[in-house]
């Protein structure tokens, strides 16, 4: 039985790729933070009583910053892969946080790298990199494109990437970086754009929120859909050469169409007004399904406004991938498209709130031998 370390277990990649290891047969431990409120909402329906015979799943605390509890578990552990995933990764509070975000999301690397080189086991090690990397450097964005960050995050993970690229050419690990593009899905963090837009929508409907405030609306993104990242990270450790690749979908889109799409398939049509940056959506017609499930909400109807609070100092405005290497060596290609990955997320922040969904989001899912159940996607 293969043995894996999954630093930020409890984030949206960590249970993800939590499920596809253990369902592989692996034994998988993961490090959680101690936290005076429960933490372990994305993965509770992995984990059985540590007692219980059957079980493969154990969680141990630790912390990023704190290196001798980080040494000690990869020296006990001892796996055979660690995928560190664990990061402060939020973009925009990066730049509330620099230090921390320079302390947790790179020093964080070098810390585990140095656990592995100090404790001298032989394990496989994959690194979180980020399309964020590349800043504002011209699409589409490859294995070579050199990197230019526009964030104290984005800074911090090229450290942590190039921490990879010294301790896989100094001391020979099989370290790898898996430099990816936008991955979202049902369990992504709410104050993510993705998820922050298809939350306000179900909320909305409901009649439990008004508006949706956001910040700019024109930045591109390549957005996929995370059950199919998280077995490119895993690939790209089952390789005969530790490498670099880069995954998305090759395919970008702005904010503003992310929010028309959901809100469309919501049953809801927005049209914009006012001036460039501070443009308001508002409600211009609505289905019918719609009319007799949210009767609140009207023709003429504000529904997104700007709040510039959410703009950043500096933005990533495209990002696009050009996954060719990915497609060759990992023979990886993506099957869920963009307008899918809305509907999956509309359909399950709907579900989340009680709510009978459109259903289109399972039905593309179990067309493409993706199979949903409460909230757990088992790939074809
Ligand atoms: P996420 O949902 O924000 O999860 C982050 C994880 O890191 C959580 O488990 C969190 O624990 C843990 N963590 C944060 N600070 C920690 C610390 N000081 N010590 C130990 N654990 C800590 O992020 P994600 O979307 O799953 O992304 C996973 C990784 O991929 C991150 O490194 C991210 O930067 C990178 N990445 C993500 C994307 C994307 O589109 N999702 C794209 C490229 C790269 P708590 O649950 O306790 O907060
Ligand atoms: N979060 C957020 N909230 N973003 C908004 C909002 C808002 O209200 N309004 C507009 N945006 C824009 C942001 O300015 C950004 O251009 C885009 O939406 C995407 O923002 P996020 O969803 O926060 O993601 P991100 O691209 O900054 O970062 C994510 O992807 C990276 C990979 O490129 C994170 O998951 C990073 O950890 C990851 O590395």
């Amino acid at each position: 039985m293969k043995r894996a370390l999954i630093t930020g277990i409890t984030g949206q990649d960590g249970s993800y790729l939590a499920e596809f290891l253990l369902s592989n047969g692996y034994e998988v431990h993961g490090l959680i933070r101690r936290s005076s409120t429960f933490n372990t909402d994305r993965i509770d329906h992995l984990y059985l009583d540590p007692h219980d015979p059957q079980a493969r799943l154990f969680l141990h605390y630790g912390d990023l910053s704190d290196s001798g509890q980080v040494t000690n578990l990869v020296y006990n552990i001892q796996p055979d892969e660690i995928y560190h995933l664990a990061a402060q990764s939020h973009v925009r509070v990066s730049f509330d946080m620099p230090e921390f975000t320079g302390n947790i999301t790179g020093l964080g690397t070098t810390r585990i790298l140095e656990a592995v080189r100090r404790s001298g086991i032989r394990t496989k090690f994959y690194q979180a990199s980020s399309s964020e990397m590349f800043g504002d450097a011209p699409a589409p964005q490859n294995e070579i494109t050199p990197f230019r960050p526009r964030s104290p995050y984005a800074a911090a993970k090229v450290y942590a990437y190039w921490m990879t690229v010294n301790y896989r050419d100094g001391y020979h690990m099989f370290a790898c970086n898996g430099i990816l593009f936008n991955h979202e899905s049902p369990r992504r963090g709410e104050t993510f754009v993705t998820r922050k837009i298809t939350r306000a929508i179900a909320y909305i409907i409901a009649g439990k929120q008004k508006k949706l405030y956001l910040g700019n609306l024109e930045a591109k993104r390549d957005w996929g859909f995370t059950p199919e990242y998280v077995v490119c990270q895993w690939l790209i450790l089952q390789q005969d050469k530790p490498d670099d690749y880069v995954i998305g979908t090759g395919e970008s889109h702005s904010v503003k169409e992310f929010v028309e799409l959901a809100f469309k398939y919501a049953g809801i049509e927005i049209e914009w007004k006012g001036v460039e940056a501070y443009q308001k959506g508002i409600v211009k017609s609505l289905s019918c399904r719609l009319q007799t499930l949210a009767s609140h909400v009207k023709v003429g109807d504000t529904l997104i406004e700007i709040d510039p609070k959410y703009f950043r100092p500096t933005e990533v405005d495209f990002l696009r991938a050009d996954i060719i290497k990915a497609k060759k060596n990992l023979g990886w290609v993506p099957k869920v498209t963009f307008e899918e990955l809305i509907k999956i997320m509309v359909d399950s922040d709907m579900e989340l709130i009680g709510m009978n969904t459109p259903g289109e989001g399972k039905k593309a899912l179990k067309e493409k031998g993706i199979h949903w159940t409460e909230n757990k996607f088992i790939l074809g």
